[in-house]
């Protein structure tokens, strides 16, 4: 297959001018947008399935075709990778046609990640590994609370600890990850330029065989002591944060 992707074109130049102001108040405010019905039933279902496993987790965020979380799962059999994506029609190309599929140690589930990440934390999940590769950009400046680090689901995603490696092809998504993770512990994240010598993705492989350039950022999230005081403003009986 011939693979020929545009790199991610943006008016935006640099980091967004509103990006620190969000990050603020998404420290401020609790995030209260209700969980879904059905995800919340799809999660019970989930947690049933787990009482049998009792393997460490990774996580692969937004799997797409779940290429990533097949190949995550071949590489660390003593872990249960779990793929999560919205997206049925990306699931199905790799034969995964139900919300829930288990087959070994890799775990697939077909759910909202804005929903996922919460109830994950609510079941008190804590992660090994957490990978978010190539999410959707979002290059408009008037999309910029899309992307990840700017929606107010940042703070949950991150409780769910573990080392999390994000990778993407446009630098600036990369500096404002980078700036987001820093916000919450200060030099805790490394970003780099890598190269891929086999790709993890699907988006991966197309972006290398596109010649773009690369970039990952990784941080150890066991080290975020002002989300611990966030999570803790959080309790029921504290009045401490306002309802977004
Ligand atoms: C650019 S693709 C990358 C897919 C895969 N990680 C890869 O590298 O090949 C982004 C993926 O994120 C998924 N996604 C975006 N927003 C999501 C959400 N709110 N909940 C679950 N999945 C989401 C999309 O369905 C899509 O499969």
């Amino acid at each position: 297959m011939l693979y020929r992707s545009r790199p991610v074109d943006s008016k935006q130049n640099g980091i967004h001018p509103n990006l620190e102001t969000l990050l603020h108040r998404h420290t401020q405010k609790a995030y209260r947008r209700p969980v879904s019905e059905s995800s919340r039933n799809l999660f019970t279902e989930v947690e049933a399935r787990l009482r049998e496993i009792k393997l460490p987790l990774i996580l692969d965020s937004g799997c797409g075709t779940a290429m990533s979380t097949i190949i995550l799962a071949e590489k660390h059999p003593r872990h249960l990778v779990v793929g999560v994506d919205k997206s049925a029609h990306r699931l199905a190309k790799s034969g995964f046609d139900a919300d829930i599929n288990i087959n070994g140690n890799c775990l697939l589930i077909r759910m909202n990640l804005i929903d996922f990440w919460r109830l994950a934390l609510e079941h008190k999940w804590q992660l090994a590994y957490h990978y978010l590769l190539y999410p959707n950009p979002w290059p408009k400046p008037a999309q910029l609370t899309r992307r990840w680090h700017a929606h107010p689901v940042f703070p949950y995603l991150l409780g769910l600890g573990g080392l999390l490696e994000m990778r993407c092809n446009w630098r600036d998504y990369a500096d404002e990850f980078q700036m987001a993770l820093n916000y919450w512990q200060p030099g805790c994240s490394v970003l780099e330029e890598f190269y891929v010598k086999q790709a993890l993705s699907l988006f991966e492989k197309k972006y290398t065989c596109s010649g773009h350039q690369l970039f990952r950022c990784r941080a150890d999230l066991a080290k975020l002591d002002k989300l611990n005081q966030f999570f803790g403003l959080l309790q029921p009986n504290n009045p401490g944060l306002l309802a977004e």
